[in-house]
């Protein structure tokens, strides 16, 4: 596991790869390389960035965590909105996009490693807690104690005002797996507020969770 950090204020590209295309190309390649990991055919549009961005907060040091960054299509909107003194760090399965968001995305700190050590990469960064979690990895295809493993460390690492987020596919809520997600963050966090972007093909349904509840459970 390594991570990255070029400094603080480096200028990010909107369209990691050149343009647009290459990034949809390179995004499909990994897709039909890993299917259930990547879980989706394309990366999601830029007004589903904006939306999910709105949660990272405009001053501060906030710590802000993203799971799946893939080629990068929050990570932009994340950084327009993410102070100088803030942290944005990229947890990555796949060792190309890890290669891809060093590149593209300098600002993040990008570590190459799975979502269930978040705990872990947040000690060897030196990172207590995270103010952000915005996650898009595709946790209705995950078997359920791997989706039960990252939701208790997301759960764990956050602070007690933080904010995670979690983007799905909407026809993904009727299946078993998203039920199942659905109900677990309904019993994880005090809030849990839906919101669906339409203009994402197939249309995205977000959670965003706040005030994570202490259970005995755990
Ligand atoms: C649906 S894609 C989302 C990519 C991008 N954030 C977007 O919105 O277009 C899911 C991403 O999560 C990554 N991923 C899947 N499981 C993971 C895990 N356990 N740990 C870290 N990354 C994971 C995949 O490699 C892929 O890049």
């Amino acid at each position: 596991m390594t991570a990255q950090h070029h400094g603080r204020r480096a200028p990010e590209r909107r369209t990691p790869g050149g343009t647009p295309l290459a990034e949809y190309g390179r995004f499909f390649r990994t897709a039909l390389r890993s299917p259930t990991t990547v879980g989706a055919a394309t990366p999601t549009s830029q007004v589903v960035g904006r939306t999910v961005a709105q949660v990272v907060p405009r001053s501060g040091a906030p710590v802000v965590v993203e799971l799946g960054p893939g080629t990068g299509s929050l990570s932009g909107a994340i950084h327009h909105r993410l102070p100088g003194a803030g942290r944005h760090i990229g947890i990555e399965l796949d060792e190309g996009l890890v290669r891809h968001l060093r590149t593209n995305y300098p600002r993040m700190e990008t570590v190459h490693a799975d979502a269930r050590d978040l705990r872990g990469v947040l000690d060897r960064l030196g990172v207590e807690a995270a103010d952000v979690i915005v996650t898009s990895i595709p946790w209705s295809l995950l078997p359920e104690n791997a989706q039960g493993d990252i939701l208790r460390q997301c759960h764990e690492a956050l602070t007690p005002a933080g904010v995670f987020t979690a983007l799905t596919y909407l026809p993904m809520q009727h299946t078993p797996t998203g039920r199942r997600f659905g109900t677990r963050l309904h019993s994880d966090f005090d809030e849990v507020l839906t919101h669906v972007t339409w203009r994402n093909l197939p249309p995205i349904l977000h959670y965003t969770c706040r005030r994570p509840l202490v259970t005995n459970e755990r």
